[in-house]
């Protein structure tokens, strides 16, 4: 290639990484967390809303993590590993967020991770609905979208704290296998961070 035209080249990949930032609107995914503050780091602080909205903040940590965002995208595709890069091979939620037909996720995902090959496993494994689409919106748009019967699977706020807490795919989080990160904290630790957002009127941070 001649200096001109490598010049030329140069100009346009740096013209194109501009645009590509400048039509880049997505927010910036939040740096993994690796902890979850106890529930004492909390009662101190008096302001009920504040209170609500700090706890919030916190179990954002988790509801925000690659870990629960893989399997809550926006669109038609999971996204996998710590780096969120679109599934491989490609499946699509299908029917009942199961994949079609020839790609079932149980076809490779089975009970229990399966670590000779690092494939994730769970016996409920499959792709959350599109109105629990969390991946790439605000903590405040999820926040509000997880208290909406209309969005939640028709769950009030008392079996929206037993799926945090005890639900067994919500748990696959904590114990992802292969070189993925496990959520922040425990379960045990986050569900009860979430029932204090609940018991403190559930306020959500604005949706932004
Ligand atoms: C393997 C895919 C998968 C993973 C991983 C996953 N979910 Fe889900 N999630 C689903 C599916 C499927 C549903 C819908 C089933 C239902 O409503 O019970 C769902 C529903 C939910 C709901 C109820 C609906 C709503 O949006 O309010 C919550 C809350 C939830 N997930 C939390 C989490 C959290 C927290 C994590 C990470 C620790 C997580 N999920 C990881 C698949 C997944
Ligand atoms: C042809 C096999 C195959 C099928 C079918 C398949 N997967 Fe996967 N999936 C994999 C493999 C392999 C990995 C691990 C890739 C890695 O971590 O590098 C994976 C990883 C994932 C992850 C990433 C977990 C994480 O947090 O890193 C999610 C989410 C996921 N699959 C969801 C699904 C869903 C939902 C379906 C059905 C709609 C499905 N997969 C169908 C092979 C498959």
């Amino acid at each position: 290639m001649s200096a001109r035209l490598a010049a030329v080249a140069a100009l346009a990949g740096f013209a194109l990484a501009g645009v590509g930032i400048a039509a880049d609107k997505a927010p910036p995914a939040p740096a993994m967390a690796t902890e979850l503050k106890p529930l004492s780091a909390f009662q101190s602080i008096a302001d009920r809303k504040t209170r609500s909205l700090a706890l919030f903040a916190e179990v954002g940590k988790v509801i925000q993590h690659p870990r629960c965002l893989n399997c809550h995208p926006v669109g038609e595709r999971p996204t996998q590993t710590d780096a969120m890069r679109p599934h491989m091979p490609l499946v699509v939620r299908g029917d009942g967020g199961m994949g079609a037909t020839a790609m079932r996720c149980f076809t490779c995902h089975h009970d229990r991770n399966f670590e000779p090959a690092g494939v994730p496993g769970n016996p409920k494994w499959q792709l959350a609905p599109a109105e629990m689409a969390w991946a790439g919106k605000s903590l405040g748009a999820i926040c509000e979208q997880i208290k909406d019967k209309q969005r939640n699977g028709g769950r009030d706020m008392a079996a929206l704290v037993h799926h945090m807490a005890e639900d067994e795919l919500v748990g696959w989080g904590w114990h992802p296998g292969g070189k993925r990160s496990p959520a922040p904290g425990s379960q045990a630790q986050f569900g009860a961070l979430f029932k204090a957002w609940a018991d403190s009127g559930a306020y959500c941070p604005s949706a932004g």
